[in-house]
């Protein structure tokens, strides 16, 4: 069974993911810490983030790179989205992702065109989402708590300019698809949305069977 969830940034979609794997029992991949890390290659490399040539050129980072505390930085996010818009940089990910979601027994998968382009045959799409205020309330609360010092104005900024280079890129634009169970939680628990998700799963298997 695939399960893919996509969603904008700070969405919660990656934390549904994890919870998805563990209740099916299957693998899950984060494919933007795959962006990540060939943004903060990129970046070790001395290129430009915004050039084709310098990301694709960052597409050969180290496995172990996938570790690197890094990677969860606010401004490493900036890069991946930046390195993302560019199709070949897509096309160089594509199969590893592709790979994952059909191994045997199937797998859990979040990013932002993994029920469009990565695993369009999937068995069960969520897109997840809530509103531009909610996620920066969020992420704010969420950095505060650990040290940064930011104020909420300039996190809605950054979310906002990511939702809009995530949307209005021209290869595998950020898209609900549409087979996908819309999951808005805005103005729900974690509890509500993870048993809400698991309902969508368990009925989309049975319609399968
Ligand atoms: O999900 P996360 O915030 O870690 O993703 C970082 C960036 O990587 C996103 O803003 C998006 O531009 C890009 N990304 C993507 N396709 C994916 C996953 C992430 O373009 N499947």
């Amino acid at each position: 069974m695939i399960i893919a969830v996509d969603g904008p940034t700070a969405s919660g979609k990656g934390t549904l993911a994890r919870q998805l794997a563990e209740h099916f029992g299957l693998p899950v991949l984060d494919t933007g810490l795959l962006y990540r890390a060939v943004g903060y290659q990129t970046q070790l490399n001395h290129g430009d983030a915004d050039k084709a040539d310098d990301a694709l050129a960052a597409c050969d980072f180290p496995a172990a790179l996938l570790d690197d505390p890094a990677l969860r930085y606010e401004t490493t996010g900036g890069l991946a989205s930046r390195v993302s818009v560019h199709p070949a940089v897509r096309a160089a990910l594509f199969q590893r992702q592709v790979d994952f979601a059909n191994q045997p027994g199937g797998a859990v998968l979040d990013g932002r065109d993994i029920g469009t382009v990565i695993a369009p045959l999937a068995d069960a799409k969520i897109f997840v989402t809530a509103s531009a205020e909610e996620r920066a309330r969020r992420r704010h609360a969420e950095m505060r708590a650990r040290g940064v010092d930011v104020t909420y104005d300039v996190v809605l900024a950054d979310i906002h300019a990511r939702d809009a280079r995530d949307t209005g890129r021209a290869d595998a634009p950020l898209v609900r698809a549409a087979d996908a169970m819309l999951l808005d939680n805005s103005d729900m628990t974690r509890e509500a949305a993870l048993a809400a998700a698991i309902a969508f799963v368990e009925q989309r298997r049975a319609d399968r069977s």
